[in-house]
């Protein structure tokens, strides 16, 4: 569970008023992609793909910082939708489909083309640009088994969608998907993404999150989270044992 609320203020003051509103990079949803979201959510309720939907959303806005070249107007969407044809698949079976060691890739077929049959509806639906349709579905349709990009917006939606799973979220949910425990889920997602993405932005990412995730599974980071808080931040430092509140 991501944690919202502070549950200590050691400094001891309220700093708040010196926090900007909006500075660089923190991203907000545009209110018709909100719409679109509205339209969207109730076909990615399987398989947590709603809330990697959005995670991976973030990740392809923030490429898109990086590549003022690609159309948003055909990235946002297609990262949007671009799961929505899970919805369309067995749930029993959808683990099935990318599970290690094999898979459905009729499946992952299946996703893509029922992906963009909904897409066109719901991007219909939601009067969307009709000229940037067509750009968003061929996205869409091959976005996981399609080995090459089929331009800059194309590979930033991959990029994205491949980048979620070293994610907090992504190693979380990946656990679950398949028992793993968290070193082993890192391990399973880091040889699914690296080498595989096209941006030089969304490698740079992945190998951040690895390196992040590497050093949580360390004994010696594992032996401060037993710990807990040391005696020396609780006299007000910022050094030591981290209970999430750890220096920054
Ligand atoms: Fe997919
Ligand atoms: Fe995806």
């Amino acid at each position: 569970m991501t944690k919202l609320q502070a549950t200590a203020n050691h400094f001891g003051t309220d700093v708040t008023a010196g926090i900007e509103a909006e500075p660089d990079g923190v991203i907000t949803l545009a209110p018709h992609l909100a719409a679109l979201w509205e339209l969207a959510a109730p076909f990615l309720d399987v398989r947590n793909n709603d809330a990697h939907t959005l995670y991976a959303f973030g990740l392809a806005s923030a490429l898109l910082d990086a590549h003022p070249e690609a159309d948003a107007a055909v990235v946002l969407p297609a990262i949007m939708l671009h799961d929505i044809g899970w919805s369309q698949v067995p749930p029993s079976e959808v683990l099935a489909a990318i599970a290690p060691g094999g898979g459905r890739p009729d499946l992952v077929l299946l996703h893509e083309k029922e992906g963009a049959r909904l897409g066109a509806e719901l991007l219909g639906k939601s009067g969307y640009d009709a000229a940037k349709i067509p750009a968003i579905l061929a996205i869409i349709d091959g976005h996981d088994s399609r080995r090459e990009a089929l331009s800059i917006e194309d590979a930033i939606v991959k990029d994205a969608d491949k980048t979620w799973r070293l994610s907090p979220h992504g190693i979380d949910t990946v656990m679950d998907w398949f028992g793993l425990d968290r070193g082993q889920a890192l391990r399973l997602c880091s040889q699914r993404v690296h080498g595989h993405l096209f941006t030089d932005e969304a490698k740079a990412m992945a190998r951040a999150l690895s390196a992040l995730e590497s050093v949580t599974a360390w004994p010696q980071r594992q032996q401060l989270l037993k710990a807990g808080p040391s005696a020396g931040q609780n006299a007000g430092t910022t050094s030591g044992g981290d209970d999430g509140r750890a220096s920054i």
